[in-house]
């Protein structure tokens, strides 16, 4: 492009890259100025879709704080979405390094070193009596059902280290991912305390999510992080101590956030539960009798044996 005397050079090579760009496409360089001409300003409100954002949390009930149950529930399901994002970008990387291997695996520990450390929200930010009352509004949808919660999992390590420990010997090479899909460890919770049925909670979400599950399970197969771990960086002492992070802070840490909220507001002697027509929560969420762990081969049979219990049993004392 021709120098002119009012516009400075820079420009006038942004607009020359600029025509070239429109044009290996075919379009016209001019009509996309004008465009620009008339685009309005970006706004952040606009681009962070607040408004919709904040029309999104609509209680059942009058009780205040039951805004704030939904709000973090929403929030933990962006970070979990955050979580598989990185998941997903390590199992498309066809040559993963140990730099991008740990800077994904790094982003899923801190958003989940944030969601432990917020669960106080859930465990001590709302009062007990409104609590008790509108989760009776909420019936039978449970967190539970997060979809995205298991779709973790799933990404995060080999099938089988998910299916119930119980099941686990039975194990052979010719069982079909389907086979271990219906012995996974979650399919004990979410079940009736009297009369050991499945809830409807648990029912409902596997005739909307057992498929896709299953799907996910057989594309992740070969390209979840331990898979990625054994073919590419199975000496790096740095990856070993990523991986048993997240192991640990997804299946203890959080686990156990978790279990403390359940037990600040719905402990009762299991009689009660019983007679109230609970679920077997309190023997299904604690860590230590999931026994659930991405990635068995890093732990020590000590460690595996202690998984979860000292902080439970601290926790138990403080009630
Ligand atoms: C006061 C707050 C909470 C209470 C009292 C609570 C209670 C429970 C209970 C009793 C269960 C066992 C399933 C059942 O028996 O129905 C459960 C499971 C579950 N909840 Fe919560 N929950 C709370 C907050 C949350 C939050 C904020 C999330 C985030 C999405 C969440 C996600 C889950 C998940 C993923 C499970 C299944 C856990 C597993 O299979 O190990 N919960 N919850």
């Amino acid at each position: 492009m021709e120098p002119h005397p009012e516009i400075p050079p820079p420009i006038l090579e942004q607009i020359a890259k600029l025509e070239r760009k429109y044009e290996v496409m075919g379009q016209d360089l001019s009509s996309y100025l004008d465009g620009l001409l008339y685009a309005n300003y970006l706004t952040y409100w606009d681009y962070i879709h607040l408004d919709t954002l904040l029309s999104l949390q609509n209680p059942k009930t009058d009780f205040p704080d039951e805004k704030i149950f939904i709000a973090y529930h929403q929030i933990t399901e962006l970070y979990l979405n955050l979580a598989l994002w990185e998941l997903q970008q390590l199992a498309e990387d066809p040559h993963p390094t140990e730099a991008v291997f740990l800077m994904r695996l790094k982003r899923c520990i801190r958003y989940f070193r944030h969601l432990v450390g917020s669960f106080g929200i859930m465990a001590e930010g709302m009062e007990q009596a409104q609590f008790l009352k509108f989760r009776m509004s909420l019936l039978p949808a449970s967190g539970f059902q997060s979809v995205q919660f298991r779709q973790v999992e799933i990404a995060a390590t080999e099938l089988k280290n998910l299916v119930d420990p119980e099941f686990r010997a039975q194990i052979d090479t010719h069982t079909t991912l389907e086979e271990m899909y219906d012995q996974l460890y979650w399919k004990r919770g979410a079940t009736e305390l009297a009369t050991g049925k499945k809830t409807l909670t648990l029912k409902q979400f596997e005739v909307k999510y057992r498929a896709t599950l299953v799907q996910m399970a057989q594309h992740r197969q070969l390209t979840n992080p331990w898979r990625l771990y054994r073919q590419h960086f199975p000496h790096s002492a740095a990856v070993t101590d990523a991986l048993r992070t997240f192991d640990a802070i997804v299946n203890v840490d959080w686990g156990l956030a978790h279990y403390a909220a359940a037990l600040r507001y719905l402990h009762r002697e299991p009689a009660v539960i019983e007679a109230t027509g609970g679920t077997n929560w309190q023997k299904y969420l604690p860590p230590k009798f999931q026994k659930i762990q991405f990635y068995p081969e890093l732990w020590t049979e000590e460690e595996k044996a202690e998984w979860g219990k000292t902080w439970v049993v601290e926790q138990l004392r403080k009630l």
